[in-house]
């Protein structure tokens, strides 16, 4: 189990620095907002990177990656991308647009297992599937599946409109039911919209894909 409680101290750190990062910019400029611990409810307005709120204009600057760490409800999920090198490239780069469908930690924390683990590779490997440099990598090759998995290569992504991941399982579309958009098939409540940046929308949903 060595590697693996490796990768999981590596995840945590991560977690961690993260959480470190986003306190270090909220005690930033901004001279304002008693609100240090509420569960986020995003104001985008505020802050020295502010995405654009809401009208979404294009976004100028503000990238994906600037707004990642923002919600600490996600931000297991957001240091997982981190973790991914292309992926973080991706939500840097001005000319790949992407919606994120970002799990918020409890939808995780609620999994039966963790993201990087495979049940085929317990049967075919066993109880050790995670360990050694090999099993290191089975793991960040999950992980990678699990975020690709959450990242739909279109934005604006429009009602209806059948698109793949970037795994490129089964499509997805959304559709609005009572007021709230559902990812489909997997009925999967979407939160909130959180930001709509120059390449693409942040999207906090209460839940976790089936994609294998
Ligand atoms: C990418 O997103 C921006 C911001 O929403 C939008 O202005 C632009 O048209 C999008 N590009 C493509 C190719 O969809």
């Amino acid at each position: 189990m060595k590697s693996l409680s490796v990768l999981c101290i590596h995840l945590l750190i991560t977690a961690a620095s993260s959480q470190l990062l986003v306190q270090l910019f909220d005690h930033d400029p901004a001279p304002q907002q008693p609100q240090q611990q509420q569960p986020l409810q995003m104001d985008t307005s505020s802050g020295p990177v502010g995405p654009t709120n809401g009208g979404g204009s294009g976004g100028g600057g503000v990238m994906l990656s600037d707004v990642m760490g923002r919600d600490r409800s996600i931000n297991v999920f957001a240091s997982f991308t981190r973790d991914v090198p292309a992926i973080e490239r991706r939500l840097d780069d001005a000319a790949h647009n992407s919606t994120i469908l970002a799990p918020r930690n409890s939808a995780i924390d609620r999994l039966p297992r963790k993201p990087w683990e495979d049940p085929t590779d317990y049967e075919t490997l066993g109880a050790n599937a995670y360990e050694g440099d090999d099993g290191r990598e089975r793991a960040q090759r999950n992980l990678a599946r699990f975020v690709e998995a959450h990242i739909v290569p279109t934005s604006p992504w429009r009602e209806g409109e059948r698109a793949r991941t970037i795994l490129g399982d089964r499509e997805v579309w959304w559709e609005n039911k009572d007021g709230k958009k559902v990812i489909q098939p997997d009925n999967i409540e979407v939160d909130s919209v959180a930001s709509r940046t120059g390449n693409g929308e942040l999207w906090i949903i209460n839940g976790v894909r089936n994609y294998s």
